[in-house]
């Protein structure tokens, strides 16, 4: 239980730093940002606490071993030598993924196909594409690491999601997005294209101190090293509706707005969300102190005449400047064209996002009073 381990929480492509950001804030040791992530060291139960309170974390690797390997044949002795019982129920149903780069063994199939055979018949493993548990193994150069995913579902998955509406945003995507943008739960959000409501939920849960894992499960659950006591003392249950601040949706599309009030409801938001189905044009800003508007409107490749797309950034720029003086703005998108259409005056953005397949950035700027 108190073994330590190095751990590799999984960012969203270009946004590690933030997630080193927020493990540093939630009180995870000298988080090291690497590309596709961050690693901290710890025993399972931060594991544990990792997955539940995490906002900017896809997933949470826990390294449990690695050895030096040339061959398949060397690789297959040293996985049945592995000692699998220490980390696993005998008979587990269990995924095997495999990697290889740099490395003699080039099989990424191969060296899966040992591995598995190693679970099978030294725990009996029962080898599932569909298991709940998953085992990674990478093997680069000669250095052959194997983790475990402990989270199951990718943590996008909050578990409150049902209804969804065009070019959702992930959660954990969103959340890293309104950390980027400076806001800490102490602020008004308002997002006047938001879909199926991410931004507005996620801005509202962080408002309210709600863990992102308090209504799903997880990976662990189902290793030895869980333990039920242990995993309920990290569960924390804030009263809701502490929060005086309101958090705004609006969006042209009236099923865009269903969607995001019942996925509202389903989070436990709803206390504190408002939404409401009109265009961008019809937007003012809410009542109270000025805070952050974020804002991911359409682009892509699915959308092809841009023409539309130009008078519809204008147009929110033009919103933005009259109504909602001496607000923030993020704004999402990959085309830095269509950004300077809103004719507002960005900072350079930070480090791109992937996002949908696309390389999207945040463009930040102030509304002068
Ligand atoms: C890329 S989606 C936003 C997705 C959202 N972030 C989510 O996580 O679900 C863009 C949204 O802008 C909305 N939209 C497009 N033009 C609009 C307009 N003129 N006024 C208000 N909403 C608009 C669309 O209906 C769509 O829901």
């Amino acid at each position: 239980m108190n073994q330590e381990f190095e751990i590799l929480l999984v960012a969203p492509m270009g946004l590690e730093a933030e997630l080193a950001d927020e493990a540093r804030e939630q009180g995870f040791a000298a988080p090291q940002v690497i590309t596709g992530g961050v690693l901290i060291q710890g025993s399972w139960r931060d594991i544990w606490r990792a997955n539940l309170v995490l906002r900017g974390c896809s997933r949470v690797l826990v390294r449990i071993g690695s050895f030096r390997v040339g061959h398949l044949a060397q690789l297959d002795k040293l996985a049945h030598a592995f000692p699998w019982q220490s980390f696993l129920r005998a008979g587990s149903p269990v995924s095997v993924e495999a990697t290889c780069k740099k490395s003699k063994i080039y099989h990424s199939g191969a060296a899966a196909e040992r591995i598995s055979k190693a679970l099978q018949d030294v725990v009996g493993a029962k080898i599932d594409d569909n298991a709940a548990l998953a085992i990674k193994v990478r093997i680069e150069r000669a250095l052959c690491t194997i983790s475990i995913d402990t989270s199951g579902e990718m943590l996008h998955k909050r578990g409150h999601k049902e209804a969804v509406g065009k070019a959702p945003m992930r959660e954990t995507l969103a959340a890293s997005i309104l950390r980027r943008c400076g806001y800490k739960g102490q602020e008004t959000v308002v997002d006047p294209m938001c879909g199926s409501g991410t931004f507005v939920i996620e801005a509202a849960e962080m408002a309210l101190g709600l863990q992102p894992g308090r209504n799903r499960n997880f990976a662990f659950e189902y290793l030895p090293s869980w333990n039920e006591a242990e995993w309920t003392k990290l569960q924390t249950h804030m009263p809701l509706g502490a929060s005086e601040m309101c958090f705004y949706g609006s969006d042209r599309d009236a099923g865009a707005i269903t969607a995001s009030k019942a996925n509202s409801t389903r989070a436990g938001v709803s206390a504190v969300t408002h939404f409401e189905c009109k265009p961008i044009t019809a937007l003012r800003a809410p009542p109270g102190p000025p805070g952050l508007v974020i804002c991911n409107p359409p682009y892509g490749t699915r959308i092809g005449d841009k023409k539309p797309l130009f008078d519809l950034y204008a147009s929110l720029g033009k919103t933005l400047q009259q109504n909602f003086k001496s607000w923030r703005v993020g704004l999402v998108t990959p085309d830095s064209s269509l950004a300077k259409a809103t004719g507002l005056a960005f900072a350079p953005p930070g480090a791109a996002i992937l996002h949908g397949g696309l390389r999207v950035y945040v463009f930040q700027s102030k509304i002068e009073e």
